[in-house]
């Protein structure tokens, strides 16, 4: 093994989308919902934040797709090689406390980040309503484990494959003109976050939204993942990354994370060559 943070397991969950196993006890040990952390698999390696998953005695759990050259090359890495650093828990925890009932939403891979919510909300005594969606059956993840957290689950996919053919959002606006909710998480997509938290707006109730603009320290030093909330600019890694859904500006949030496309191209067309 050539660095500290070994893969204790490396499993493939749906196209482009990996669940590693790190061993990391500092991470582990003190990971709370909403948090994330920032690996670098090598010397040369750039730094990704990558959201934690769930934790485990002394490892940690993320999910990831691959979108670029860092996350293609953590995917052919398998159990048992390592990565150079594990940086974490990094981010503020999610808001939890007993709110009466609460709706977790994930959308794609960002149900990645739903278990460890619900789990939390749970135990802090909430009624927990999970609503995870994706394009199409084959891309859905973590459905077991969030039935099994969740006092109720509902499925969406965008083709109807599974579940309720539609979008969370859908589901989302039906439950809140049925019964009272009081506090929301969404987790996915900038655009999904969007459109799912517009439909909690009208009805006033409070829902945070977990924000993933590009981020190279992870501490607050270099500005690279700047947003824009209520007017002002806060740093998602540290003053985030849960905030205010209804103060966010997402468009904002949206122009910034294509900054580096052609960068971002060219990196990975070398590194597949
Ligand atoms: Fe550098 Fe947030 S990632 S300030």
């Amino acid at each position: 093994m050539k660095w500290l943070y070994r893969i204790e397991s490396a499993a493939r969950l749906a196209d482009r989308v990996y669940e590693y196993w790190i061993h990391a006890p500092h991470v582990a040990r003190h990971a709370r919902a909403g948090q994330f952390l920032i690996v670098r698999l090598h010397e040369k390696g750039e730094r990704i934040p990558l959201t934690i998953s769930a934790a485990r005695g002394d490892a940690v759990r993320v999910i990831f797709m691959t979108v670029g050259k860092t996350t293609e090359e953590l995917a052919t890495l398998q159990a048992g090689e390592s990565i150079m650093d594990v940086a974490g828990p990094l981010g503020r925890p999610s808001e939890i406390d007993n709110y009466g009932t609460c709706c977790v939403v994930g959308g794609g891979v960002g149900i990645a980040s739903t278990p460890l919510i619900a789990a939390e909300l749970k135990r802090a005594g909430n009624h927990v309503i999970g609503i995870i969606g994706a394009r199409s059956a084959d891309l859905l993840i973590l459905e077991d484990e969030m039935r099994e957290i969740c006092d109720e689950l509902y499925i969406t996919t965008d083709d109807g494959s599974r579940g309720v053919h539609g979008f969370a959002s859908d589901v989302l606006k039906r439950l809140l003109e049925e019964r009272t909710i009081d506090r929301v998480w969404i987790i996915g997509p900038a655009i999904m976050m969007k459109v799912t938290s517009a439909v909690t707006a009208p009805a006033g109730v409070k829902t945070y939204v977990s924000l993933n603009p590009i981020m190279v320290d992870g501490t607050g030093m270099c500005g690279s993942c700047r947003v824009s909330v209520g007017g002002e600019t806060k740093f998602a890694c540290v003053d985030g990354p849960e905030f205010d859904a209804h103060q966010v500006d997402f468009d904002n949030l949206m122009q910034r994370q294509r900054i580096y496309t052609s960068q971002e191209k060219t990196a990975f067309e070398r590194f597949a060559e």
